[in-house]
This record gives C-alpha cells, structure tokens and sequence, in this order.
C-alpha cells in the first residue's frame, strides 16, 4: 500500500490554484507532472556536473560521462533489455518512431511491400509509416478495431501476409485506454518473421514492461509521460536489429573515422546518437525511473485502477454520456463525450473550474472519424490523483451539465 498525500507532497506543481480552485490534474496521458527528486537532479546536473559527454578527458566530462552511461543502465534493467547499447536516448516516443521507419525502411523496405499498424494509433505512429510508404512504394496497412475500442484479433492473420516487413502497434491507446494483447501480437507477428515495434508511450507508468518476455524488436517510450522531463525518451530495439539498420542523422559522436571520401560509423548505441544528446534530460529520466521502482508500479497500477473504476462509476449516472473506447483491459483514463454538448466547451468551463482535462482528438484522428466524433473529454489519472478530485469532477461536469441544458 502507497500513502497518496506522501507521494503528492513529492509533487509541488500539486500545490498550484487556478484562481481560487486547488488544480485537479486529470491530464497525466498528455504528461505526468514530475517528482521533486527528477526536478532536483535536473538542477543538480546543471549546478554540478554540466559538461559534455564522452569527448573529454576532463573531470567533469568523466563525471558526466559516467552518470550518463549509468542512466542508460537503470533503462536497461527497467526495461529488461539484454544489453544496455540496446538502449538508444532519443528526444521521444515520436523521434524513436521516426528513427526505426526512416532506418529500417531504408534498408529493408521495397516497393509493394507492407507496413501494418492498427486502428487506434496516435498520429505519431502513423505518418512516420507512411512517409516511408509513400518514399518507397509500399503500402500501410490497418488491423481494423471494433466499438468497444478492441483489436478484432481474427482479422491479423490475414492482414501479416509474405509482403509485411513490419508490425508497428501501440500497447495502450491514449484515446481510448485499451491494452492491447501485444503478447498474442508479437508471437503471431513472429511466426511469420514479422518484427513489431511497440509504441509504450502511455504503458510504461502503468504496466510491467519486460522486453525479453514480450519478445518485441523495438519498444518506445518518453520520459515525460512517466514522471521525467520533456524531450528525452528511449528506443529499445533488439541488437539484431540496430546491428544491421543505417544511422538516422548524421553528426558528430555517431562516427569512428570521418574523411572526405568516406565516413565509418560507431558502435551500438552511438551509432544512433548523434550530436549532443540531452544529458539533464536523461538524467532526469533516471531519476523518474527511481521514483516509479521506489513507489513500485503494481501500486502505482492499483491506485490508478481504483481511481479508473471509481470515476467510471460516477460518471454512469449522466444523461446523454456516450464512452469512447470500453475495452475488458485498459489503462487509466476514460474517453467520454456529451452528446449535446462540444468537447471544448465543456473542457473550458472545467478549466475555469481549476480542473485540467484533455479535450480534442488526441492526435488520433482516425479514432474520432470511426466513432463519428470530433473530439473527447479524456480525463486521465496517475498514482498522485484521489477519489476527493474525482468528486469535484463530477461536480463541475454536473454545473457543466447544468449550462447546457
Ligand atoms: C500512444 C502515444 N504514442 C506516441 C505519443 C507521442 O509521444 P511524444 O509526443 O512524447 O513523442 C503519444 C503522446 O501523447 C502517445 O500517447
């Protein structure tokens, strides 16, 4: 058991008054707001550390080198990934997306071949896919979902065909909050020598993630969607994989040997870290990873389901309320819309409540164009959130209710 009043002392921006209404804070799918311990070695970095990696000889280049490689060890064991060059710092999810399809298209993607993602994805593991498509002639494919916000499974065997180079999908929708059975995926996805990237940007602060046990080829995550800084993320991706891809950008750091003539690149994982990479946020990432070991993420997973059932219940009793998305396995947050009232309306008036949802598309068109839609409420909980902000909720949708009859 977690005490949640210890864990929000953790939180200052938890503090904060929207005029004179204390913050609810029901938008953690966007981003999670950041433990004191992340916000501190950020600042620590910078007081003390700040110098630039792996190319000095300096005190403080080493010392920064060290706390550097150090992070992408607790990712690593996190992740559980074989080997830590394994781990690739990226500036996201979106960056970790782009950088497998631009380099996995570039050497094995051919005209009228394959690239299958699902229904339920956010842009960011759409358009990468399909600027690689349009570049080479191949074609996106789309595993169909149902009302309930569910992957129809019997359609994946006919849609991995011999022409599928690769399965990209996301392991929790951030529209609709289905956990997909990425387990069952993957292994279908193998038994055709397909590799699947996961898009873990909204599972990593909610479930256990075991690369090895998943089996995935590649797994993205950002670390401000679990408690870290913005502008930092992982890609892990299997050695086999990274091994034979070309790099992504070109710069310094990701070299052996440069000439004129010809330019040899470095090993795993700098080969795909060009430049200088953002040391504070990874750093920072680090300590987000320490908070979520140190609170543990089962307890973190059962505050938030406690929080997902109680609000759901609440929220049954409205006119007029139709749910998005009402898959058996899902993660924290409920997508909903009034029927006779527009997203944005009912969001401002909950703004001037003090109450910070997410109103819109969430950068997942093609879910509001299946569901006939322009946008949800989307409220969203983390480990921090309570049953008490959950009844001012429902008290302001009440006054929203109110003003629009
Ligand atoms: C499922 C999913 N994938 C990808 C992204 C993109 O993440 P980022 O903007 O951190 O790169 C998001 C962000 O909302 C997301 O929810």
């Amino acid at each position: 058991m977690i005490n949640v009043e210890h864990i929000r002392n953790d939180f200052p921006i938890l503090k904060t008054h929207i005029s004179k209404y204390p913050l609810v804070y029901f938008d953690n799918a966007a981003t999670t707001q950041k433990p004191i311990s992340v916000i501190n070695r950020i600042s620590d970095y910078y007081s003390n550390e700040n110098s630039n990696i792996h190319r000095g000889a300096h005190y403080l280049s080493q010392k920064a080198t060290e706390a550097y490689e150090n992070a992408r060890k607790t990712l690593q064991k996190f992740l559980n990934a074989e080997n830590s060059h394994e781990i690739i710092f990226t500036r996201g999810t979106t960056e970790s997306i782009n950088l497998v399809a631009s380099s996995f298209a570039k050497k094995f993607l051919n005209q009228d071949d394959e690239v299958l993602i699902s229904a339920m994805e956010h842009h960011s593991n759409i358009v990468p896919w399909q600027l690689v498509c349009e570049e080479k002639s191949a074609h996106l494919k789309v595993i169909p979902m149902d009302e309930n916000g569910e992957l129809i499974m019997d359609k994946l065997d006919s849609l991995l065909t011999e022409k599928t180079k690769i399965f990209a999908i996301t392991h929790v929708s951030n529209s609709l909050g289905t956990i997909n059975p990425i387990k069952e995926i993957i292994k279908k996805a193998h038994a055709k020598n397909i590799p699947v990237l996961i898009d873990g940007a909204q599972a990593v602060s909610h479930l256990k993630v075991d690369v090895q046990e998943l089996d995935c080829d590649f797994y993205c995550m950002s670390a401000h969607k679990i408690y870290g800084p913005m502008g930092v993320g992982v890609l892990y991706g299997k050695e086999k994989w990274l091994e034979k891809m070309p790099p992504y950008q070109g710069g310094g750091e990701m070299i052996k040997d440069v000439t004129f003539e010809k330019t040899t690149f470095n090993e795993l994982p700098f080969k795909f870290e060009a430049g200088t990479p953002n040391v504070a946020g990874v750093l920072g990432l680090e300590a987000a990873i320490q908070f979520v070991q140190k609170t543990g993420i089962e307890n973190i997973a059962n505050v938030e389901d406690e929080l997902l059932h109680y609000a759901y219940g609440k929220l049954q009793k409205f006119e007029k309320i139709r749910f998005i998305g009402n898959a058996k396995n899902r993660a924290s947050l409920i997508s909903f819309v009034f029927e006779d009232i527009h997203p944005y309306d009912a969001g401002t008036i909950l703004d001037k409540l003090g109450i910070a949802v997410r109103t819109g598309h969430h950068c997942a068109q093609p879910v509001m164009d299946f569901f006939g839609i322009p946008g949800t409420i989307r409220a969203s909980f983390s480990v921090y959130n309570t049953k008490e902000e959950i009844d001012i909720f429902i008290k302001a949708l009440e006054k929203v209710r109110e003003m629009f009859g």
